[in-house]
């Protein structure tokens, strides 16, 4: 089924300058990127896109890291895009992806994981509206 997905390359992957590479990634896999914006994205927006950890041991950081530097902002589009995005990406501990995956090979923390996908229909259609309505 064609479906939209959210992702986003925080601001670890756009200071190490993994930008080129996982474009490049999402590109060979056949997938379309609608949109893309590189931006800050502000503490507030941060806030509601992550307010389902709020309260979490590890939620305080993972906002400040995300608010501190720009992130590259991406709708991508193509068959099953949810999942095969969610494969590309890998798992949330790096330490538990898969060879090949973008956690695995970059990832230094489950905090400074390079990127973000929508997990699902739901929250891609929520994520999407957030940052780009
Ligand atoms: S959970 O706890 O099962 O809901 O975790 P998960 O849905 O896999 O990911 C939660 C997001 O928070 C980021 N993050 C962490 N998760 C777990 N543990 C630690 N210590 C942690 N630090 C940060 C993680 O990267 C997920 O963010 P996104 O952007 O969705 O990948």
């Amino acid at each position: 089924m064609k479906e939209k997905v959210f992702v986003m390359i925080k601001p670890d992957g756009v200071r190490r300058k993994l930008v080129g590479n996982i474009i490049s990634r999402i590109e060979r896999k056949g997938l379309d990127i609608n949109r893309i914006e590189m931006r800050k994205v502000p503490e507030e927006l941060a806030k509601k896109h992550y307010e389902e950890h709020m309260g979490k041991p590890f939620y305080d950081d993972l906002i400040e890291h995300i608010t501190s530097g720009p992130s590259v902002l991406m709708e991508v589009e193509g068959q099953d895009a949810i999942e095969a995005v969610s494969a590309m990406v890998g798992n949330t501990d790096p330490n538990k992806a898969l060879p090949g995956t973008i956690r695995f090979d970059y990832a230094q923390s489950k905090t400074y994981n390079i990127i973000h996908r929508s997990d699902s229909h739901q929250s891609a259609e929520r994520e999407i509206m957030l940052f780009f309505k």
